[in-house]
């Protein structure tokens, strides 16, 4: 039976870090770090991520700043008040919640957010500096992951890493943290051929396909570190994430839940971010 990676756990102790540290730059420095959220329309989802990104602001001593726009804004509109965020030196990091509504151009907005606010690190710029391994801001939600694996103390160098999913957010940036810290990494998707034998053979496996109950006791190694980073809401409500937990839980030696795993550290990472933004912004080592 798997042991349960407590993703709550792992990610207070990331916080309480962060918090630590704001407190010394607010009473050393006078400055105090600054995020701001854009909402654009009413997705329950987008809702609820933005309301926890906005506590834990105020649980790590942020200021946060909220700014909910109705979904008939225009692109021109979003566009001028980044450029306003962009030239407020209050706002240390800006996030737009994505997905935008269908009328705005979502490449354009990644791109107008200045790189060193760029807090999500979705800037071409910061996707670069992930790629060759200087980076500054960590792609939150595969950062979190590592946190997550490295709380197993799973050794990653030389072990096969198995990623389903190969988007911008997730499954890029995942496939190259766990590169540069010398995994042997394959990245599935949904054209993957002999996607079951693959995933077989991974000691470590990040399912990040948003499909429920996608990874299957087949699918998993013994031993397997199982990483689940789907959260897909089934027809009675219930929140589930990309794994088949309670056949899988059989076969990893760790695993995550969903809800309680990776969601929560993508919010602490959140937070490192918008903490390094204002080091950098205020020239503080
Ligand atoms: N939508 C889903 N995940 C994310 C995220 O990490 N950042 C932003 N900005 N939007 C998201």
């Amino acid at each position: 039976m798997a042991n349960l990676i407590n993703g709550k756990e792992v990610s207070a102790s990331v916080k309480q870090r962060v918090r630590e540290q704001t407190e010394k730059l607010i009473s050393e420095n006078g400055v105090t770090p600054g995020l701001a959220v854009i909402i654009v329309g009413d997705d329950p989802a987008s809702r609820v991520y933005v309301n926890s990104k906005k506590k834990a602001c105020a649980e790590v001593g942020f200021n946060s700043f909220e700014y909910a726009l109705p979904a008939e804004t225009t692109q021109e509109e979003l566009m001028t008040l980044i450029e306003k965020l962009n030239n407020d030196p209050k706002v240390n990091g800006i996030l737009c919640q994505l997905p935008l509504p269908k009328h705005i151009d979502e490449n354009a907005v990644i791109n107008a957010i200045r790189a060193e606010k760029d807090v999500d690190a979705f800037h071409p710029f910061n996707v670069g500096k992930i790629m060759i391994g200087d980076f500054a801001f960590l792609p939150c939600t595969p950062a979190g992951v590592m946190e997550l694996i490295d709380s197993t103390g799973t050794e990653i160098s030389g072990k096969n890493c198995v990623v389903i999913g190969r988007s911008n957010i997730v499954g890029k940036p995942m496939a190259m943290l766990l590169l540069h810290r010398s995994g042997t990494v394959t990245i599935c998707h949904s054209k993957t051929q002999n996607l079951a034998e693959i995933c077989a053979n991974a000691d470590i496996l990040v399912a990040a396909v948003g499909r429920a109950n996608f990874v299957t006791a087949d699918m998993v190694k013994e031993g397997a570190v199982v990483i689940d980073v789907g959260m897909n809401r089934l027809e009675n409500g219930k929140l589930c994430g990309d794994v088949d937990f309670e056949a899988v839980e059989k076969k990893a030696s760790y695993i995550t839940p969903v809800p309680g795993g990776v969601g929560p550290m993508t919010i602490a990472m959140l937070m490192q971010n918008t903490l390094t933004a204002a080091k950098m912004q205020n020239n503080i080592g």
